[in-house]
């Protein structure tokens, strides 16, 4: 009955997204719908009146059930190609799965969820989490796991904290997410950049640092990195790992895209040294509800007390609503065949930007190819500048980001745009990049310069 009901709101959904089924259209019977799924009129009944509560149908007293839309696509003149946000495709949010896990954990739990709760994260989620934390290569125990109010959390706590090392210096790839920075300027924490392309980082150049430069940890984004896109080789992650070892640095890992590696046999770096020398931090906001505010972080044991002492005076602990809504969720198997829904999702929509990309950018315009994930950035030629090419595709309701707050001043560059996937609508992926490519091709004629190219 639960799947059978599932089936019919998802069949109903994708129809509207598709456009078969348009706004007013009469929806099939009762009675017809019930015979099509082989299922009994009450399950026609409970789908329709989940989608009426969610505002997708209305119902008219003897007449029947109609649509109301909300996924109808727009029409052209308010084509809105979002290339900016970075949240999750909205479409494909369980919100009506999730809201059931919520309902039961209020049943399960009861007061437990609204009082103050464990500091570490409650301990059957963290089990889950264990469990679930296998199938990416990450083999530790629920003991060692911190359950933290997002990633963010983690990385600002992390930044703050003193380290067993003893050193105060931190390193990050440049460019990189710009929530760590402003973590690191807003500690006024002295940082070092090192350079990444989609080659990888310069190993002797990272020895070099190691070496020389006090550092306390190296932040790593090891796949589909933000913004480039880039993913480490296995053997560079190992590489890595032996020198931080060498030179008595920690690493911390955010491997926030890893469940859409479609690579089985990519390993996180932690593989190469669970037991102390990475903190492996798994955000659940890319790939599920950002909303939760639910992240977790592994932990050597050596640095377990202090940390907790640290998220002890932010918050005391996280949302034990979102916890305990999450651990049921995991325990039912939803999410690892949400996982498998938007691998295929996001692989497809970045093939499609690729194709574009390909196909229409002007030849001397570079961009990165990641096979996954939700970022891929375009380096403009040298004379043309990321700030205006973001600004004159606003005006056509085209967003995307300009990618300079990602770098530190000393490594500031204004000729590189961040794509994001996750929300775009893969139809409009083809106009967007059109509109992209005769913007440079403009700007570029405002401005001619000698052909130097950055190569990503
Ligand atoms: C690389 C990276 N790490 C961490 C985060 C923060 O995520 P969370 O919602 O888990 O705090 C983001 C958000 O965009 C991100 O891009």
């Amino acid at each position: 009955m639960e799947a059978k009901y599932l089936g019919i709101i998802e069949d109903i959904k994708d129809k509207m997204a598709n456009g078969l089924l348009t706004t007013g259209s009469k929806l099939p019977s009762v009675r017809q719908l019930a015979e099509q799924f082989s299922c009994s009129k009450n399950t026609v009944i409970r789908a329709y009146n989940e989608l009426e509560k969610e505002h997708f149908i209305f119902s008219i007293p003897k007449s029947g059930y109609y649509v109301v839309n909300k996924l109808e696509q727009p029409t052209t003149s308010q084509y809105v190609v979002d290339f900016l946000s970075a949240g999750p495709d909205k479409t494909i949010m369980p919100y009506i799965e999730f809201q059931h896990c919520i309902n039961q954990a209020i049943d399960i739990y009861k007061e437990e969820l609204f009082s103050y709760s464990d500091q570490q994260g409650l301990y059957s989620l963290r089990v889950q989490i264990t469990k679930y934390l296998q199938s990416l290569q990450v083999f530790t125990d629920p003991d060692r796991l911190f359950i933290v109010s997002g990633s963010q959390q983690a990385l600002h706590l992390l930044v703050s904290m003193p380290f067993p090392n003893g050193k105060s210096n931190i390193l990050i790839e440049q460019p990189t997410y710009f929530g760590f920075i402003e973590s690191v300027h807003l500690h006024q924490a002295t940082t070092f950049g090192i350079d990444l392309t989609m080659e990888g980082i310069d190993l002797e150049r990272l020895e070099y640092i190691f070496r020389n430069n006090d550092i306390k940890f190296f932040y790593i984004v090891p796949r589909f990195q933000n913004p480039l896109g880039h993913s480490y080789t296995n053997a560079e992650k190992r590489k890595i790992v032996e020198l931080a070892e060498k030179y008595d640095v920690y690493i911390v890992e955010d491997d926030f895209l890893g469940d859409l590696d479609p690579d089985s046999k990519s390993d996180p770096l932690f593989a190469y040294n669970p037991s102390g020398r990475i903190i492996y931090i798994k955000s659940f906001s890319k790939v599920f509800l950002p909303g939760l505010r639910v992240a977790t972080v592994v932990l050597p044991t050596i640095m377990m007390n202090h940390f907790l002492r640290y998220k002890f005076s932010a918050d005391f602990n996280s949302a034990v609503l979102s916890q305990g809504a999450l651990d049921i969720y995991l325990k039912s198997g939803m999410f690892n065949s949400h996982i498998k829904t938007i691998k295929a999702l996001y692989v497809g929509k970045m093939k499609a930007l690729q194709e574009a990309c390909e196909s229409l950018l002007p030849s001397h315009t570079n961009f990165t190819k990641p096979v996954s994930g939700f970022y891929l950035s375009i380096v403009l030629p040298d004379n043309v500048s990321a700030k205006q090419t973001v600004h004159l595709l606003k005006n056509k309701n085209i967003f995307m980001d300009d990618a300079s707050r990602m770098f530190l001043p000393e490594f500031k560059r204004d000729n590189l745009i961040r794509l994001s996937i996750s929300q775009v609508d893969e139809q409009f992926i083809h106009h967007g990049i059109e509109e992209l490519a005769q913007c440079i091709s403009s700007l570029e004629r405002k401005k001619p310069y000698p052909n130097t190219i950055h190569l990503l």
